[in-house]
């Protein structure tokens, strides 16, 4: 699979995890988490230049930002050099970042090893670490040289961070692709999944799609990937990224935002409920945290990154596999509709 952008072009391999450890190159600097460097640590000890990270959202900050700049300088990383990211989102995001700021810019491979990595954050070339104001607050577009997946990586997972990954996946059904949605019911994502290859593969597709077509979030297009996210950040900024994942958040976010849609008109009534099933199936939560408080919620999906002065927006569903965005909608109508349950 290729994919193309303003600034050239990168392909996704889909191979086993031997195929990945037999291609690495020993002397690529290579950076990782503590716990994908635990169980890799046999085929991690054959190469040279290794950085292993704390694991967790908490690392993707200024200082391990300043920690793998330092680093790649301190192995004597040159201008051609590729720098290698093996983890999850939080690794992908973190070394993306340091490969786009280190010389103004060195290739880098993503080697994604979590469900959420593979179908989301590894393709489209959004680089980043979280500031003390907030998530996500500096990052820049810096495409990968090449991405490698491996469905093998899953194997090592812990079962709620391949739920985490699930709720992406389905999203990606909700929003573009239909054929997803009919495979997931019958079957949810799980580990040993016969179809995981495939799940993988039509995620990928759809987030490619996406990307190529609004590379730089301009048209609205790539802003329908953010179906249940403003909804879902609110509710993780409410919790100060504790007790819920990322995927978890989204998934209350998709049923609720679902509910909005059906308020305002936007969204066939039954959807809410449908996807409010197919979350309790994946085993992925649906209900708003008892202790949060609504109207503090609409107050913080207006500091969401898509919200005008005239309005909430956000990325509704038209139909399975279809959806648009909604901007100017009213923060009080969308109160009323999280209070009225
Ligand atoms: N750039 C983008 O477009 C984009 C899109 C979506 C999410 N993100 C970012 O992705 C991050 C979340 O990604 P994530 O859920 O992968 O988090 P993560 O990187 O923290 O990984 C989740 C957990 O799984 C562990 N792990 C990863 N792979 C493993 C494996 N194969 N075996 C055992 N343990 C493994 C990690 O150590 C960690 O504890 C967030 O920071 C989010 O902002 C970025």
């Amino acid at each position: 699979m290729i994919v193309r952008h303003s600034r050239g072009e990168y392909p996704i391999h889909f191979r086993s995890a031997e195929a990945i450890w037999a291609s690495l190159n020993p002397h690529d600097p290579i950076v990782t988490d503590q716990n994908v460097a635990r169980h890799y640590a046999d085929a991690l000890g054959s190469l040279e230049r290794v950085l292993v990270l704390p694991a967790g959202e908490r690392t993707k900050n200024l200082t391990q930002f300043g920690r793998v700049l330092g680093w790649l300088a301190g192995v004597g990383a040159k201008r051609s050099t590729r720098v290698v990211a093996l983890g999850g989102g939080v690794i992908g995001d973190l070394v993306g970042f340091a490969a786009a700021s280190y010389m103004r810019g060195v290739p880098f491979l993503q080697i994604p090893t979590s469900l959420l990595a593979m179908v989301d954050s590894s393709v489209g070339g959004k680089v980043g670490i979280d500031l003390p104001a907030g998530k996500n607050l500096a990052g820049a577009f810096h495409a990968p040289s090449e991405v490698w997946i491996s469905q093998d990586f899953l194997k090592t997972l812990p079962s709620r961070h391949h739920r985490n990954g699930a709720a992406e996946v389905w999203k990606a059904g909700y929003i573009h692709r239909p054929a997803l949605l009919d495979a997931l019911r019958k079957n949810p994502v799980r580990p040993m999944h016969p179809d995981l290859q495939w799940i993988i593969e039509e995620s990928v597709e759809m987030k490619r799609q996406v990307v190529e077509a609004d590379e730089f979030e301009t048209n609205g297009l790539r802003a329908t990937l953010n179906f249940g996210h403003t909804v879902g950040h609110a509710i993780e900024r409410q919790l100060s990224y504790r007790r819920l994942l990322h995927g978890e958040a989204i998934a209350v976010g998709m049923v609720w935002e679902a509910k909005i849609g059906e308020r305002l008109g936007v969204t066939p009534v039954g959807t809410a409920g449908q996807i409010a099933a197919d979350m309790a199936q994946q085993g992925l939560p649906t209900a708003i945290p008892s202790d949060l408080d609504r109207r503090d919620l609409v107050l913080s999906m207006g500091g969401d990154k898509k919200a005008t002065h005239s309005g909430l927006a956000l990325s509704l569903l038209t139909g399975w596999g279809t959806c648009k965005l909604i901007t100017g909608i009213d923060p009080a109508e969308v109160e009323s509709i999280l209070l009225s349950e």
